[in-house]
């Protein structure tokens, strides 16, 4: 259902890769919300990914860049408006990738030069494309910034690695460019902390299927789905949301706010023997 709540806005959207990734539904609930877009992601991805696919769908140029370029990013910039006609009143950046995590490097064997690079394509690459933005004073009065977090950022959740930095980065470039930025431009910028989520960055997390398991059965609502991210993403987009920023924004049916479930202290009890020993196997 439409609600017509981005009608004449203009978007980019950063980093949909194929039909999983959230960017994808992102992208697909603006249009249906009467928005007009751009897509963007890396001239790899562009090969190899289904984005020309989605191009077609909702008749969105697709405009190839690597995010940790600010040369890239200029031209982003630059076509998008020139393409959909006047400044850019929103930008979704949903961005990720870990080198260390690909190369199986545990973080405390990490690799610094990857470990830079995880930073630069998951964290800086935000504020990369703010300054660029604001620089070119690209995005219109009002307009709306949101990149996807994890709560890992907060919390240390076994296996998330170094992408866990590059997420608390992340979150603290929202807050102080959203101050810069909201001050002198009324932009707001924020972070939604996603639930878990199946797509090909999802899947790189080491035991991704019993981490999305595990907040299943924790958060009370269940894990927030691709589809469900892209609708309070929309929310935030939208004017409903004028004076909202600077915010980490949890979308994860209530992960984030628990500490034991009745579900979890059952499936605890079980882990025990009657000697109180732990039942291995
Ligand atoms: N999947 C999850 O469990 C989950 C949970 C919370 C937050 N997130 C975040 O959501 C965002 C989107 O990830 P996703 O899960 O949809 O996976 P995805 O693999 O579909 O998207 C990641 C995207 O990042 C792009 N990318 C990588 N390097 C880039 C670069 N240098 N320049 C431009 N783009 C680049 C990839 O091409 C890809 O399109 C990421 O920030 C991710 O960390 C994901």
């Amino acid at each position: 259902m439409s609600y017509n709540l981005l009608k004449g806005k203009r978007g980019i959207i950063f980093g949909a890769l194929n039909d999983m990734s959230i960017a994808w539904k992102v992208a697909e609930r603006a249009v249906e919300e009467g928005a007009i877009i751009t897509l963007t992601n890396t001239p790899i991805a562009v090969r190899m990914g289904d984005v020309s696919e989605l191009s077609q769908k909702l008749n969105a140029e697709v405009i190839p860049a690597d995010a940790t370029s600010v040369e890239d990013l200029e031209e982003v910039f630059a076509k998008s408006m020139e393409i959909l006609g006047g400044k850019i009143d929103f930008v979704l950046h949903s961005i990720g990738m870990s080198p260390n995590v690909r190369k199986k490097r545990t973080y405390d064997d990490l690799d610094y030069d990857l470990l830079n690079k995880t930073l630069d394509i998951s964290a800086i690459s935000f504020h990369k494309m703010i300054q660029v933005a604001k620089k070119m004073d690209a995005i219109s009065e009002g307009g709306s910034i949101v990149a996807l977090s994890y709560v890992a950022a907060q919390r240390t959740l076994y296996g998330y690695n170094d992408m866990a930095d590059a997420k608390s980065m992340l979150e603290s470039i929202a807050r102080s460019f959203g101050y810069i930025y909201g001050r002198e431009k009324r932009v707001r910028v924020n972070t939604i902390s996603q639930s878990p989520t199946m797509t090909t960055a999802g899947s790189g997390v080491k035991g991704m299927d019993k981490l999305l398991d595990f907040s299943e059965r924790m958060s009370p609502l269940g894990n927030a789905s691709a589809d469900e991210c892209a609708g309070y993403c929309i929310t935030l987009f939208s004017d409903l949301t004028k004076k909202v920023t600077m915010q980490n924004l949890f979308h994860d049916g209530g992960f984030s706010s628990m500490g034991m479930s009745l579900r979890a202290m059952s499936q605890y009890e079980k882990s025990f023997d009657d000697e109180g020993n732990e039942i291995l196997g």
